[in-house]
């Protein structure tokens, strides 16, 4: 009779004491486990005269349901409390700021950035964009823009051949958008008014130059196109493009196999504690390449100069952007860090255009 007072006692105890499912659990084998101490004692009264088992039976089976019950209360209360625990470690503070979307946080890199800039000012003067293979036959890269076998221009370019293929033929990736140029007049009739924006590669690099970069070509052919009409589209584009009102340029002569005659174009600017101004100021700065486009390429795309003529130019993405945006070095534009493009980046949302402005 005491030892069960006894036991009852210290079972409903250890019970209450159980810090979590795992001790309570423990308590629970020791008890009523096949081996445990009530298990033990119901399994005595199989061997009891019929007397002691009426009187210890319900004695026995009352402490077995004792702690079972305590246990089950036990269960409860720690389920409870578990869960009060886990919804106050993971209360979520609605007021906190939502994170921005990717289609927000996202930024626009400045080259593709330019080249929307590029392709809304010469759309809005009729042009369209042409383009071209990266790799590309040695006869549209030199060949076909008249640039002789073996001429010294080819070396000018720093090339970057491939190895020959099994008909002997080495491709190159191209050193200038001008091949396009070719593809172009041979595949559409005048008149032809097109820009030409792409990835071009020459063996070089350090601050301001790197093995891949980009161009942007313009190619207008008809029966009458004129230098007088490629000065006026280069100064409206280079005034559209810095977002300046006036901008003075110079033509000085110049030799590019492709064009006759040639000049490379500087424009006016001001350097005043290292920040570079449009527009004003008594310095020049070279920002492209352009001339009539020659009778013997014209002659190479099946056109016949006395019908046909046209200008051309190219100039550097890469370098505009710079100017354009203040960034000293080239090199970063193709590092792919977050950062740099976080800094110099564009919101995806603002698309440029004549009509909202184009960097604003
Ligand atoms: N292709 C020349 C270069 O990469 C740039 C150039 C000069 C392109 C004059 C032209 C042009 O179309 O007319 O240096």
């Amino acid at each position: 009779m005491t030892d069960l007072n006894q036991l009852e006692h210290d079972l409903l105890s250890q019970v209450e004491a159980a810090g979590d499912e795992a001790a309570l659990e423990s308590v629970r084998v020791s008890a009523l486990g096949k081996k445990g101490s009530v298990s033990e004692l119901l399994k005595t009264l199989g061997a009891m005269s019929p007397e002691e088992r009426k009187e210890r039976g319900p004695l026995i089976n009352g402490l077995r349901d004792k702690v079972q019950g305590a246990i089950t209360a036990k269960r409860e209360t720690l389920a409870e409390a578990a869960l009060e625990a886990r919804l106050s470690a993971e209360r979520i503070d609605v007021t906190l700021p939502v994170p921005e979307a990717p289609e927000v946080r996202g930024r626009v890199h400045p080259i593709s950035q330019v080249i929307e800039e590029l392709t809304a000012i010469f759309a809005d003067m009729g042009f369209s964009v042409a383009e071209g293979p990266d790799i590309e036959t040695d006869y549209l890269n030199f060949t076909a823009l008249n640039f002789p076998e073996g001429h010294p221009a080819r070396e000018m370019h720093d090339t970057f051949f491939l190895a020959s293929d099994e008909k002997g033929e080495r491709k190159v990736l191209r050193t200038h958008t001008s091949p396009v140029q070719i593809r172009t007049m041979t595949s559409q009739k005048p008149p032809i008014r097109v820009i030409i924006p792409g990835r071009t590669y020459r063996h070089d690099s350090d601050q301001t130059h790197t093995p891949m970069f980009h161009q942007v070509e313009g190619l207008v052919i008809d029966r009458q196109a004129n230098i007088a009409h490629m000065k006026w589209i280069l100064e409206e584009f280079c005034k559209a493009f810095f977002e300046v009102e006036q901008v003075k340029m110079r033509f000085r002569p110049s030799f590019f196999p492709f064009t006759e005659p040639s000049a490379e174009v500087d424009i006016q600017c001001s350097r005043k504690g290292g920040e570079i101004r449009f527009g004003e100021g008594t310095d020049w700065l070279e920002i492209l390449g352009c001339g009539m486009v020659h009778s013997n390429v014209l002659r190479n795309c099946g056109l016949d100069p006395d019908e046909y003529q046209g200008f051309a130019w190219g100039m550097g993405i890469d370098r505009i952007a710079m100017l354009k945006y203040g960034m000293p070095d080239l090199r970063p534009f193709f590092e792919a860090d977050v950062r740099w493009l976080n800094h110099y980046g564009f919101r995806p949302l603002d698309i440029p255009s004549l009509v909202s402005g184009l960097t604003s």
